[in-house]
């Protein structure tokens, strides 16, 4: 492991790092490498209850703390991730594979919900409701909904986190992460830099674990947690929300996709073609917002597969610390598996590979392009979360809307097309929580994020975000005369 002052092994809980109660520890690999690159602390239920037990204690304290105080370590905290931006970033790269570029982009994309939520903490504004007799005033306010919990995704080891824990701790709510025992590492460093930007002891806690569903158990039935945010696949969430139900916990969930990007006969193919790449090779195919089915016109579909598979096959795959590399490694080996299956599932089915369709070495899989695709396929309803592109074809633009909302999800979508018209009838016609219109990059601190029916519900980022991390108190003052 190459130095990096941002590397801690254990967990930070009330404002102190400790081991797991049992000893144990787990192992991070470098995808890119398969080698070992630290061991961290392994925690059960117990140590879990022990971290809520802190932050549930420090809540009153921090709850009363003012939004301009808030504000201020918010901003602290920060600053301080752009100081350590190189480190954090290699170290992202090193535990998740994503390359270099991309993780440095993750560092200023993430540490961006930090500074918005900074701002925001002093708009969580009330209301005076005009009343409904002389003798009453009526009064709403807004607080901190209490211990809020946020589980999150090895895909995106730091935006993740501050995108959760950005409003919660603006709103005055102390926090219990816990990210995914792929990547711990990015977590505890943020964790090291929330201790040292002064947030007092149980207001922000990180747990690691390699069982995960035991320590999602213990956050969602304790019933000092009052607010779960997950991201992670909708198996999962599934289990979460069944499980929340007896403390009936608020929850957000942001969940899997399926996205479609459509591109019209009058589409500009040279830009479909860059955001395409953009958008489906973004972590090498693997977040929650990539392209997974692209959809295009009969005129022009010929014309964009030469050009797209063109774009592909100049894609540089290898170690993500490396030179001008933009491809890594998938996660690990499930993920591998998957990719494999969709691809030949497909072919199996009718495709027609026009670039790439075969695995590389280790956990490495060639950008691959699937003309002729078609809706019986294993790709077109399951997310592959790898670096394979489907492309189907359609006539006309209500067979493109048709084929776009046949899916259980309703995360992320984008379309191509110059006629303004047709930008509001499809865009408003999409059953997606986001919708990129000839744009393949959408995500942003500034706008919500989230999805409509099987990838879950609530917003992320934006003035909205905050509402999930808040509690509507309406009060009525009597005997006014
Ligand atoms: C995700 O994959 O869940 C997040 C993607 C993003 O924030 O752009």
């Amino acid at each position: 492991m190459e130095q990096n002052s941002l590397i801690r092994t254990e967990a930070y809980v009330n404002g102190q790092w400790v081991k797991a109660g049992s000893g144990k520890t787990f192992a991070v690999t470098n995808p890119a490498t398969g080698k070992v690159i630290a061991s961290v602390t392994d925690m059960d239920r117990a140590d879990t209850r022990r971290a809520i037990d802190a932050a549930h204690a420090a809540w009153p304290a921090y709850r009363d703390t003012t939004a301009k105080e808030r504000a201020s370590l918010m901003r602290t905290w920060f600053n301080l991730m752009l100081e350590h931006k190189e480190e954090l970033a290699r170290l992202m790269t090193m535990e998740c594979g994503k390359v270099l570029q991309e993780s440095l982009g993750e560092v200023d994309y993430g540490a961006s919900f930090i500074e918005w939520f900074a701002e925001e903490a002093k708009r969580t504004y009330g209301d005076v409701i005009p009343s409904y007799s002389r003798d009453r005033r009526l009064v709403v306010i807004k607080q901190s909904v209490g211990v809020a919990a946020a589980i999150t995704p090895w895909n995106f080891p730091l935006a993740m986190i501050t995108r959760k824990v950005g409003p919660a701790l603006a709103a005055g709510s102390t926090v219990v992460v816990k990210p995914p025992s792929e990547t711990p590492l990015t977590a505890l460093a943020i964790a090291y830099l929330a201790e040292k930007a002064g947030f007092p002891p149980g207001v922000y806690n990180t747990i690691t674990s390699s069982n995960s569903s035991d320590i999602g158990k213990e956050l969602c039935e304790n019933t000092k947690v009052r607010k779960l945010s997950f991201t992670g696949s909708t198996p999962v969430g599934k289990i979460l929300m069944e499980q929340s139900a007896p403390t009936l916990k608020k929850l957000s969930l942001e969940l899997g996709g399926n996205a479609p990007f459509i591109v019209f006969e009058d589409a500009d193919i040279e830009a479909a073609v860059k955001g395409a790449i953009l958008s489906k090779f973004r972590n090498n195919g693997q977040t929650c917002v990539c392209v997974n089915r692209v959809l295009v016109q009969d005129q022009v579909y010929d014309e964009f597969v030469e050009k797209f598979s063109e774009a592909v096959a100049a894609l540089k795959v290898g170690n993500g610390l490396e030179k001008d590399v933009q491809v890594g490694p998938l996660i690990n080996e499930k993920g591998l598996e998957k990719v494999k299956e969709h691809v030949e599932d497909a072919i199996a089915k009718g495709a027609r590979v026009t670039e790439g369709g075969k695995p590389l070495d280790g956990l490495f899989y060639k950008p691959t392009v699937l003309a002729d695709a078609n809706p019986g396929m294993l790709i077109s309803r399951e997310e592959v979360f790898g670096p394979v592109a489907p492309v189907f074809r359609f006539s006309t633009e209500e067979e493109a809307i048709q084929l776009a909302n046949d899916t259980a999800y309703g995360l992320a979508s984008y379309f191509y097309s110059k006629d303004v018209a047709r930008c509001w009838r499809v865009a408003e016609a999409l059953e997606y929580g986001m919708v990129g219109i000839n744009e393949g990059m959408i995500s942003t601190e500034v706008a919500p994020f989230g999805g409509m029916k099987e990838s879950g519900f609530g917003r992320e980022g934006s003035k909205y975000g905050m509402d999930y991390f808040m509690e509507i108190k309406y009060m009525c003052f009597g005997g006014i005369k």
